[in-house]
């Protein structure tokens, strides 16, 4: 369990370093996070706090200063820049069929390994017009951007909703009917709305895990479906123009300056909303196995 067993004088230390443990962070998302591994008490944490207090003050301030020149990371992925974090979540979150760096257990049916799915191509056009709802939302933000830096997002390259329109206008040729969008898009959609007026981080992480899962696992699950059941046709939604490494790299580099600005607050805050992103994408993800 968490033990704070700090005398005063290690208490202001504490206080003053960049060791200083953010109240915003919640365990469960520190250890989600693996910032803290999942026995480990706080004072595990601050090892400092045994060798510095019984230090003369001399001792005590070259440490200080030997670590305020190389200031220690603490959160996985931090010293590679913010979308390095999102990115630990969110790989924690997927089940290790899902990907090897997984670690949730396996508890509903579209966490399974794809080539297990049973996909119909009903229930992938349910998938194809909710995802639609959600690009649309996201671009149709990123274009008004409430918050100015959101007009950094505009024109990636990464715009899946154009995509979206031509691979439903081919399924309406080939004599589908396109259904309306599910309970599952439209509340994803209005969730969105809200977070991109009221909380910008929160709204950043969903950005970031919505585009770049689907230029990741999105893609796998894109092949293998259409292995399945539509004769390896090639979807719109899955070709982008120009170099996507490139593309992606373009985003990474502006979320990493805009987090900049951030607070470790704000930084954990969006971090934390990374299990909602999944919540709701998985609902998504799901119609295509209805
Ligand atoms: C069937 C569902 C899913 C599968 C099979 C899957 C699979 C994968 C795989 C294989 C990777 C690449 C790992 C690597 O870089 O080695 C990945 C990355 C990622 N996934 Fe998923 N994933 C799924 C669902 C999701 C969901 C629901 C989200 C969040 C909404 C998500 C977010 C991400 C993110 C943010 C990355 C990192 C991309 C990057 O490094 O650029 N994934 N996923």
């Amino acid at each position: 369990m968490a033990s704070l067993n700090l005398t005063s004088q290690s208490q202001s230390l504490f206080n003053k370093t960049h060791l200083q443990v953010s109240p915003s962070l919640s365990l469960s998302t520190a250890i989600q996070s693996g910032f803290v591994p999942k026995r480990a008490s706080f004072q595990f944490q601050v090892p400092v706090t045994p060798r510095i207090v019984n230090m003369p003050l001399k001792a005590a301030a070259i440490v200080s200063s030997t670590t305020a020149e190389k200031p220690q990371k603490r959160y996985p992925g931090e010293a590679k820049g913010f979308v390095e974090e999102m990115r630990f979540v969110a790989m924690k979150l997927h089940t290790r069929e899902q990907a090897k760096e997984g670690e949730k257990e396996v508890e509903k049916p579209e966490e399974r390994a794809v080539p297990k799915w049973e996909p119909s191509v009903e229930g992938y056009l349910r998938f194809l017009v909710d995802s639609k709802l959600v690009y649309d939302t996201l671009e149709s933000i990123v274009d008004k951007a409430a918050y100015p830096f959101y007009a950094e997002f505009k024109n990636t390259g990464l715009e899946r909703s154009e995509k979206l329109a031509k691979d439903l206008e081919w399924f309406k040729e080939q004599g589908y009917v396109i259904p309306e969008a599910s309970s599952a898009g439209a509340s994803y959609a209005q969730c969105l709305k809200e977070l991109s007026e009221k909380d910008p981080q929160a709204f950043i992480c969903h950005f970031y895990n919505i585009y770049f899962a689907h230029s990741a696992g999105g893609r796998m699950i894109g092949k293998k479906v259409a292995e399945k059941i539509l004769n390896k046709k090639e979807l719109e939604f899955y070709k982008w123009d120009g170099d996507l490494k490139q593309l992606l790299q373009n985003v990474r580099d502006k979320l990493n300056k805009v987090a900049e600005s951030w607070t470790r607050e704000e930084k954990n805050h969006c971090l934390e909303e990374t299990e909602k992103s999944f919540k709701y994408s998985g609902e998504i993800l799901r119609l295509i196995l209805s």
